[in-house]
């Protein structure tokens, strides 16, 4: 029995030795703590026995049996330790942060080419003292026709495919969808200060849809009224504004047209950037781009007087030029570049858009 119990002991610890080194997880040494040293473990049990032995074995045993739940107590807390530090290691290697180490740059997108290029025209017109203007771009029949020299029915209206709102008419008209910036002109001249000079900048809509023309588009409207404004003034402007958005060897030409706001009005022309106005390419054939040297961008002329009058300005004490011409055409003509088909920009496209 003595012998028995010696054994039973220490087969007991190896058991437990065993079952400790192979515990993983917290969880498994507590569950070997109460299986083996708990208040119902099984050492505790083997204790439970002692009280039958004579004093001596009992010392003996006894003393045995303490030093095992010892040894185990160790075994099970320095096993505990250990696991922690494992766990503390995998953490740290899973946590790990270089903080000096270069950040991953988030994909960046970059502005619409219509809006760069309405950015940079504003910013050409600034430098010469034009300051840019919002006016609506769903206005009155007034100010996008009649205030313009163009009263109802007049058949130059036809020019401008326009989109009616389906809204009350008020004593200024219906309502547009404006088809031109040229409503801003009277707006302008209506608020009184003198001079002007604004470059109004907006969206514009006909109803057109084709491989040239997106119902929507953007104009820019050049006006200036002052005392003595003449056609040198005009061109000046204009040939400024060439060379600062083309560059320095572009020139401009006026050629007679005619608009209803304008008296005398031209058709504005910029030297074809691909073959320097020459109309001829390098290989003697025709420039694909312009086929004769000069690329039309858009329409001037001096104010008619009775714009001005409409405006509340005199005529016999003022005069001034406006233009108006398309964002889109005109940024494209920069680029040299020639699209198939212009609808591609408001597509959204992506691989298209990225490239500039
Ligand atoms: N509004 C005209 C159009 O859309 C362009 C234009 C021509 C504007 C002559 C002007 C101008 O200010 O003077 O076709």
């Amino acid at each position: 029995m003595n012998k028995n119990m010696q054994d039973q002991l220490n087969a007991l610890k190896l058991e437990m030795e065993q079952a400790v080194s192979k515990a993983k997880t917290d969880n498994e040494l507590g569950e070997i703590e109460v299986k083996y040293v708990g208040r119902k473990g099984q050492l505790t049990a083997v204790l439970k026995g002692l009280a039958a032995l004579d004093a001596k074995k009992r010392a003996k045993i006894g003393a045995l049996a303490n030093l095992i739940k010892q040894d185990i107590s160790h075994a099970i807390a320095s096993k505990k330790a250990e696991l922690q530090d494992a766990s503390l290691g995998t953490l740290a290697d899973a946590e790990h942060a270089d903080v000096t180490e270069p950040g991953i740059r988030p994909p960046e997108g970059h502005l619409h080419l219509v809006t760069v290029a309405i950015r940079e025209i504003s910013a050409i017109f600034e430098k010469i003292g034009f300051t840019r203007t919002r006016y609506p771009e769903v206005d009155w029949d007034y100010y996008a026709f009649e205030s313009l020299n163009m009263p109802p029915d007049h058949p130059a209206r036809d020019e401008w495919e326009t989109f009616f709102m389906d809204a009350p008419v008020s004593k200024k008209g219906k309502m547009v969808l404006t088809p031109h910036t040229s409503n801003a002109q009277v707006r302008e001249l209506e608020r009184g200060e003198m001079p002007v000079r604004m470059i109004n900048i907006a969206k514009c809509y006909r109803r057109q849809s084709d491989a040239t023309h997106v119902p929507m588009f953007h104009q820019f409207e050049g006006l200036y009224v002052d005392k003595g404004v003449a056609i040198t003034h005009l061109r000046g402007a204009l040939e400024y504004f060439a060379k600062a958005f083309f560059g320095p060897e572009r020139k401009t030409r006026l050629r007679p047209h005619h608009f209803r706001f304008t008296e005398p009005s031209f058709e504005i022309d910029v030297s074809c950037g691909v073959c320097n106005g020459t109309g001829f390419g390098a290989d003697k054939q025709k420039c694909r781009v312009c086929k004769r040297g000069w690329l039309e961008i858009g329409g001037a002329g001096m104010v008619h007087p009775n714009v001005l009058k409409a405006g509340g300005v005199d005529p016999k004490k003022y005069s001034g030029f406006a233009f108006g011409w398309g964002v889109e055409r005109t940024y494209m003509m920069k680029e040299g570049m020639q699209i198939d088909d212009i609808r591609i920009l408001y597509k959204q496209d992506v691989r298209f858009l990225k490239q500039f």
